[in-house]
């Protein structure tokens, strides 16, 4: 079984498609950690992020490897390393959206995801999981929230890993992802017809848990 969870950051789609999957025994699968691992190599290597050759050519000789620890955690892993921490620093997040908006590249991490997500029950959060990578997943979820209550939660979070951001650097990003994301010409942001829209603006993330559970033991 597939539970796609898709919206934008900030909207709680990884706080709860976490707890879902440690709920269910699924496999959670972050598909914005995979564009973050690449952006991270893509910044070592010293690639000029407009030499979509160059990405193209270091994407295809990646291997990125997703695993999920006993206490529901996800580690990620680049050709090897665990990068689990360094994908989450602003300098991947200034990047990602112009990376992950290159088609070849979105077909190079589609395999992965599909191949990922075809070995068992697993829950994915992304941007584009119920409308590309699993259009048939057997439940969709599309989790919004209003856009500065996005950025406090977005805030909150940096914080608690002790990064040096402001409220201000905060807000910029999520505006300019959120502008590349959902307006990219291959896979943007978008709710897939079939899935279930909440608005998690006042909601608590148990309320949203419990939402998605719901609906999930009515699909069964
Ligand atoms: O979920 P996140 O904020 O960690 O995702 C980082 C970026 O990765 C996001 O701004 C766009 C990209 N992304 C994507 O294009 N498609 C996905 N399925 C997931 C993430």
């Amino acid at each position: 079984m597939i539970i796609a969870i898709d919206g934008p950051a900030g909207a709680g789609k990884s706080t709860v498609a976490k707890i879902i999957a440690q709920k269910l025994g699924f496999f959670y699968i972050d598909t914005g950690a995979i564009y973050r691992a690449l952006t991270l190599k893509a910044i070592e290597e010293g690639i000029d992020i407009r030499d979509t050759t160059r990405l193209i050519a270091m994407a295809k000789d990646t291997e990125i490897e997703l695993i999920n620890d006993q206490n529901g955690s996800l580690k990620v892993f680049l050709d090897g390393r665990d990068v689990t921490l360094e994908i989450r620093q602003p300098r991947i997040t200034k990047l990602v959206s112009d990376i992950s908006k290159i088609r070849e590249i979105r077909e190079i991490m589609l395999g992965l995801q599909r191949k990922l997500g075809s070995t068992r029950d697993s829950v994915l959060d992304g941007r584009d999981i119920g409308t590309v990578v699993f259009p048939e997943a057997e439940k969709k979820f599309y989790l919004d929230a209003q856009f500065q209550e996005r950025v406090y939660r977005r805030y909150r979070e940096l914080r608690q890993l002790s990064q040096d951001v402001t409220l201000e650097s905060v807000e910029d990003d999520l505006r300019n992802r959120d502008s590349i994301d959902s307006s990219r010409e291959f896979a943007p942001l978008k709710k897939a017809d079939d899935a279930i829209y909440i608005d998690t603006t006042h909601m608590s993330i148990d309320e949203v848990v419990s939402k998605v559970t719901e609906h999930i033991q009515k699909a069964k």
